[in-house]
This record gives structure tokens, sequence and C-alpha cells, in this order.
């Protein structure tokens, strides 16, 4: 929840402009519900692509404040952030609710951003694997593997979102393979070419060596992003 009207205007033309002719990697943002035509009409025809940060998984309905997959197609969304730890945590999305959202996303013609992660007590109690598996498999078991094959991962360790602590990159590396090998039990086509973000306090100065690791295909970056020279340089962190 940060950007205005004119903030934006200025970060999302510098991104643009940064990230013109890297084509080696894929880029999005994805904005807060009532900048997203703004979003629109500054990255159309452009190698940026733009998306929404939650949806209602319902078509529409009396949801009163709610905003609907389809609505987000209307303004040209191709991705959607599904199950943000924000989310789960201050919004008390289950695994349940992440996997609708996650199925409406597909259906309404996006890709979803599917967001896992442990929290610092989780990982301390040695639960990490367990705690994302069950994350995964709540879509697994709802979507299927090929529905996930459609989609991004984004794995996010609740204690380095917006802390400033990253996880190293063999931990993060660890992690990503886990959850390669998981999707693989179900569909290892899938697995393979499954692409996995890592999240979680990136910056210009540390993207590359998470990037170089064999299992983390991008990231997914909160605070960096609101710097336009940050992002560009984890933009090209990602085409290197
Ligand atoms: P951060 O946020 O990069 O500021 O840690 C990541 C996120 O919110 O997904």
């Amino acid at each position: 929840m940060y950007g205005r009207l004119e903030r934006n205007q200025a970060l999302l033309q510098a991104i643009l402009a940064g990230v013109r002719g890297l084509d080696k990697a894929g880029y999005a943002v994805c904005a807060p519900y009532p900048y997203l035509a703004q979003a629109q009409s500054v990255l159309a025809g452009s190698n940026v692509a733009w998306g929404a940060q939650n949806l209602n998984p319902h078509e529409e309905g009396a949801y009163t404040g709610e905003v609907a997959p389809g609505m987000l197609v209307d303004f040209g969304c191709t991705y959607a952030i599904i199950g943000h730890s924000e989310r789960r945590g201050l919004f008390h999305e289950s695994n349940e609710i992440v996997s609708a959202k996650f199925d409406a996303a597909l259906k309404a013609g996006m890709k979803p951003i599917l967001c896992v992660g442990e929290t610092l007590e989780e990982r301390e109690s040695g639960i990490t694997e367990q705690v994302v598996g069950t994350q995964l498999d709540a879509v697994l078991n709802r979507a299927g593997a090929q529905a996930l094959g459609k989609a991004v991962i984004a794995y996010e360790p609740v204690w380095a979102i917006g802390t400033g602590k990253t996880a190293t990159p063999e931990q993060a590396q660890a992690v990503h393979a886990f959850i390669r090998q998981r999707v693989a039990q179900h569909d290892s086509q899938v697995a393979l070419s499954l692409c996995i973000l890592y999240g979680g306090s990136v910056k210009a100065a540390n993207a590359a060596e998470l990037f170089g690791m064999p299992d983390i295909d991008g990231g997914l970056i909160g605070g960096a992003s609101l710097v336009a020279e940050e992002f560009v340089a984890i933009c090209r962190a990602a085409q290197n």
C-alpha cells in the first residue's frame, strides 16, 4: 500500500526507460487497484507487464469493496499476486482461500503469482518444508500440477519481508529445490519449467547472488521496487 498518482507516474516511466531493451527476462509491476489504469496507460505495448496484488475469488456478487478477477482483466492485468504473507497474516487468508483465489485468477486468464513461505518461528522449529509443502499442496490438490505450470511461485520467507534480512542464497536455494521436487512428484515436466521467484529484502546489492542459484528464477520485489534505480538494477541482474 504505497504510491500516489504523481509519484507512480515518475516511477513507472523510470522503470520503463530502465528496462527498455532488456529482453532476456520478464518484468512486471503489481500495483494497488486504483492505479491499474495508470499502469496500463504507461506500460501498454512495453516489455513490462502489470498486475494486481490481490483479488476476490468470486466472479461477481454482493461483496462490497472487493474486486473480481474479471475487473482486473478489464484493465489489462497479466498477473495477480495470490497469498502474499501480509494477506495470509493480516487478513487471515487460509490455504483454502488462497487456492480459491489462485483458481479464480487462472480461470479469468491471468497468471497467479503464488506466494509461500514460513515465519521465523516455523523456521526455528524446523518445519519450513512442512509449512511450504502444505501451502503448495492446497493449490496442487485443488487446481492440479498443470495449473501450477501456468503460474509463477514466489518463495517469500516471512522473516525476510520488509525486514532487511535476506535469506542467504543457500537458504533460499534449499527451499526452491524443495518446491520444485514437490511439484515434480505430481508432474516432472511442469517442475522443470516452473518459474520460482525469491522474495524478501531483495535489493540491487544481493540480487545477482540470489539469481545465480540454480533453482532461483527471479525475484518478487517489495521495498526496492519503489526506487526506480534499485528496481532497474535488480532487473539488470535478472537479465544477466
Ligand atoms: P521486500 O518485500 O522486498 O520489501 O522485503 C517483499 C514482498 O513484500 O513481497
